[in-house]
């Protein structure tokens, strides 16, 4: 068995494929795997209601049926069934094709006996996110494997340590929408407008500047406020979409301090974070999206044992 984490990005998606800055939190909610020995390969995912994803599992598992291959041939092993259990929404912004190739890859692991150090599983994973776009950040994978809260600045990767813990929340807009649809979307805006979109990388790279130094839970009005700042820019290079712009609103009249899209956009998740009050504002917003949930940071990586 491996449990891996999903995530939430709090700062800098899109800009950080063209070297900006971004910080992203691990949260108490991911991807459980399930690894036995089987004659033939195979691998099916199961939502958080316990039902097949049948409408969308072929594309999503594609490329984590991709990666395990590829550590299977590695290994020279055969004949693995893998059960993945997801209590996130796919296609939606969480990280959850991340968590189920970093859980799926540990969980393999583990099968087999085969002891992998953090950074081979992170090879091992990111070969599932390059099949979804053509230059993954590696975000989604590394904070899955490592838990807490991650920055990267020029492509290198930091676990940010003593970054406060707190609770989001998360609501999704059921739009599901591809990475590297977006992906290509926001590269047309910047081909077009460089100077606007380096302007903006720059803001955005200062607002992860400030929230990576934050170290309790008092000074989280910075988070916030640099959420909604970061919620614009993603409106102005394209990633937004008016449904994303309305729940952002609807969230901060609920009583959200900080509210932003998270991801690729074009659909999938908001987060918003409330200062003060966090239950009246859980409850306003969710009277309008009963698909509205509530998440904390979690410390914790992937891991996986025994049954
Ligand atoms: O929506 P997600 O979880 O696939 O996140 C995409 C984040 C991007 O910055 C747009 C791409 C990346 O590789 O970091």
């Amino acid at each position: 068995m491996a449990s891996a984490p999903g995530k939430v990005i709090l700062l800098g998606e899109h800009f950080v494929v063209y070297g900006g800055q971004a910080i992203a939190v691990a949260i108490d909610k991911g991807v459980i795997a399930e690894a036995s020995i089987d004659q033939k390969n195979s691998i099916m995912l199961i939502d958080s209601k316990l039902q097949l994803e049948s409408s969308q599992e072929k594309n999503f598992l594609e490329p984590v049926s991709l990666a395990l291959d590829h550590f299977m041939k590695e290994y020279s092993l055969r004949g693995i069934r893998l059960v993945l259990k997801s209590n996130i929404p796919s296609s939606a912004g969480l990280g959850s094709s991340a968590a189920s190739s970093v859980a799926a890859i540990a969980a393999a692991a583990e099968l087999f006996g085969i002891r992998l150090s953090d950074s081979e599983l992170y090879d091992h994973a990111i070969i599932a996110e390059q099949l979804v776009h053509k230059r993954p950040s590696g975000l989604d994978v590394f904070v899955s494997i490592s838990g807490g809260a991650v920055k990267i600045k020029q492509g290198k990767r930091f676990r940010v340590d003593d970054f406060p813990s707190f609770q989001l929340m998360v609501c999704d807009s059921k739009v599901k929408r591809n990475t590297g649809s977006m992906v290509e979307k926001v590269s047309e805006f910047k081909n077009q407008n460089g100077d606007v979109f380096k302007a903006l990388q720059t803001a955005v790279d200062s607002l992860v500047g400030m929230v990576e130094s934050i170290r309790r839970r008092s000074q989280l009005a910075l988070l916030a406020n640099a959420m909604n700042l970061n919620h614009e820019a993603l409106r102005i290079i394209g990633a937004s979409t008016p449904l994303l712009d309305k729940m952002v609103i609807e969230a901060r009249s609920a009583g959200y301090n900080g509210a932003k899209l998270t991801g690729a956009g074009g659909g999938g998740c908001i987060i918003a974070l409330a200062i003060s009050q966090p239950k009246a504002a859980f409850k306003k917003f969710s009277a309008i999206y009963d698909n509205a949930f509530l998440a904390n940071v979690s410390t914790r990586g992937v891991h996986s044992w025994k049954e």
